[in-house]
């Protein structure tokens, strides 16, 4: 008796010890073990469509879904309910209207320019029922990078937001000397050359198409070309299969949602963050979604509130501007449990939890195009991602030394990279191979090539050059700490800095540019800034450089600073110099070299003061 009870004494002892060590030990363990197994049962899933080659799609889920709950409410968008009948219907009537014309046919690719409303969701599904792919455009992006996107995807049909048919109107010609079709979403269209369509849709039968259409039997077939401003000239198309669709459809999912959650979603849906896992996880949950045009501040906890919000996308400069709104008073009332995004810096997160309660913000990290996610699940402060000896099975990935002034990875006398120690900032490369495939851009192998490194490790390995800087912390913990290389973020959208340098190249007084990001205080990411050379007998005019840049660019690529130099300083490999430009930064006070600033109201350059300096600091002008 009293041996039995000294056994269960020393057992519970012992279970209860083990709890205690574990906890203080390994304090994310089980978090990690039940994040771990949903991961590989999801990826068991995919393995099965694999072998089977059956593959059932994001979109087959959705059809799966709208018979299962037909009059559940899948979309809610400006006040109105959309069911998930309503959206399969609707995207059946664009695939009938399609099937009639008789003009696309299955394995064609079409190219789609729209702002976040319904019907970008049912052209984007109809299309997909008939067996396409859809190319999904950046609505920013001016004349000449959006002929090019036709060229990159092999695109013969263009579909038109209403409301975009406008920033056509200088390429319309173009477009039609290159044959493609284009449709807009009215009843009528004042153009012969532009073809209403949503008449044509009202009248369609709502009738399925074949399932046969949209069948694919291989996880590597591409579904969606989404455009990125990769790290050399125009934007490159990212080719996205149904492979990275149903990963990025299990986000959610992954992190705890469930069919009762409320997802909001105010990113734009031609990037993959609001499509692939915002649409697409709110199909896999079979949850429902309120889609927003825009992202506004001043609306957002109010529709929160009004539709029992649960889930809300981010980017760090969103939740920035929710911390900057005046403080209100119900600011804890809402039912916001889970933030899903990127970029949210430790300052801005700490903030958020203390204004507006204890919602778990779970940091994503993954490019489009990249074979590569970190997911913190745990939702520790700072982190864009946790790792441990499981994952690092699943995804191989490395730190390697970065040299920051040369702009390269350090190469050792053998010609390898070398692995940075622990708590040490790296840059992250992943590894290609059978497990990890990394599909490229589409119509550009060169393009392709120049994400690839060789000879990493190894003779003969491949690795995905992220071109992010990351360090790895002794809990496990993956922080990103900058980005290197050709391109920065602005405003939630990447810039290529030789996008704007072959820009501004055009200007007939610029010798030479070199375009950068500088950190701005109390902005996310980085702002534009060209350091400028000036032709001999040339003055530099500020007038002529902002409307240059104000018919050329997207507003978020414009350059905000402006430097002259003298000379451009090269790197050891003959690469512009751009470290110790960002690193100097925009203070006139501690720059000897002339500087401007972009100034929307005299439509110019104008000279950047100490006065202008301090109150871009303040935060009082606006960039
Ligand atoms: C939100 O939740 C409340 C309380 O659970 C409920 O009364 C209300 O009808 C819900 N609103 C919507 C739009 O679902």
């Amino acid at each position: 008796m009293f041996f039995f009870f000294g056994l269960l004494t020393a057992l519970v002892t012992g279970v209860f010890s083990v709890h205690v060590v574990q906890k203080l030990c390994f304090p994310y363990f089980w978090k990690d073990v039940l994040f771990l197994m949903k991961i590989i049962r999801y990826g068991i899933r995919l393995e099965i469509f694999k072998w089977t080659s059956k593959v059932v799609t994001v979109i087959d889920t959705f059809v799966q879904q709208a018979e299962r709950i037909p009059s559940k409410t899948f979309l809610i968008y400006e006040g109105v309910t959309y069911t998930y009948q309503d959206i399969n219907a609707r995207s059946n009537k664009v695939a009938n209207v399609f099937l009639e014309q008789g003009t696309i046919k299955k394995g064609d690719s079409v190219a789609l320019l729209m702002n976040n409303e319904p019907d970008f969701i049912c052209v984007w599904f109809g299309l997909i029922k008939l067996g396409c792919s859809v190319a999904f455009l950046n609505t920013n992006i001016r004349s000449r990078s959006l002929l090019h996107c036709f060229n990159c995807c092999g695109a013969k049909t263009l579909v038109v937001g209403a409301d975009l048919i406008e920033s056509l109107d200088d390429i319309l010609n173009s477009l039609q000397e290159d044959r493609i079709t284009v449709w807009v979403m009215k009843k009528e269209s004042v153009r012969t050359e532009v073809k209403p369509l949503l008449d044509k849709i009202q009248q369609a039968s709502d009738k399925p198409t074949s399932p046969a259409l949209r069948a694919t039997t291989s996880l590597k077939e591409p579904t969606l070309y989404i455009f990125t401003s990769g790290t050399t000239g125009l934007p490159k198309a990212a080719v996205i299969t149904h492979l990275q669709s149903l990963k990025a459809a299990g986000g959610f999912w992954a992190y705890g949602g469930s069919q009762d959650d409320v997802v909001y979603i105010p990113l734009p849906l031609y990037h993959s963050a609001a499509s692939l896992l915002g649409i697409g996880g709110t199909i896999v949950l079979g949850a429902t979604c309120v889609l927003k045009k825009k992202f506004s501040a001043s609306q957002f906890w109010n529709d929160c509130r009004k539709y029992n919000v649960t889930i809300f996308q981010y980017i760090g400069e969103l939740c920035r501007y929710l911390c900057h709104q005046p403080k209100a008073e119900r600011e804890k009332e809402h039912k916001l449990r889970m933030g899903v995004g990127n970029g949210l810096r430790p300052d801005v997160w700490r903030e958020f939890h203390l204004r507006f309660g204890d919602i778990k913000m779970c940091e994503l990290y993954g490019s489009t195009e990249g074979n590569l996610c970190f997911m913190n699940h745990v939702g520790k402060i700072g982190a864009v991602g946790r790792s441990n000896v499981f994952y690092k099975l699943l995804f191989q990935y490395d730190l390697v030394r970065y040299d920051m002034v040369r702009d390269e990875p350090v190469r050792n006398r053998m010609g390898f990279c070398q692995h940075v120690k622990r708590g040490e900032t790296g840059l992250l490369l992943s590894k290609v191979g059978p497990t990890s495939p990394f599909f490229g851009y589409a119509g550009s192998k060169e393009l392709t090539e120049k994400k690839l490194m060789r000879n990493v490790f190894a003779n003969g390995d491949i690795y995905f050059n992220t071109g992010d800087l990351m360090a790895e912390d002794a809990e496990d913990f993956i922080c990103f700490k900058d980005r290197v290389g050709d391109t920065f973020r602005w405003k939630g959208e990447n810039v290529a800095t030789t996008e704007v340098t072959d820009v501004l190249g055009l200007v007939d007084f610029i010798q030479e540019a070199n375009v950068y990001g500088v950190e701005v205080p109390g902005s996310e990411g980085r702002a534009g800034m060209a350091a400028v050379i000036v032709k001999p007998e040339f003055e530099f005019s500020g007038k002529k450089l902002f409307n240059h840049v104000f018919q050329e660019l997207p507003a978020y690529a414009r350059p905000l600073f402006i430097r002259l130099l003298e000379s451009m300083e090269m790197t050891g490999t003959f690469k512009q110099q751009k470290f110790n430009l960002v690193k100097s930064g925009f203070n006139p006070s501690t720059i000897c070299d002339p500087l401007y600033l972009l100034d929307y109201s005299e439509k110019s350059y104008v000279p950047l003061t100490d006065t202008l300096y301090d109150s871009i600091l303040a935060g009082e002008h606006k960039l």
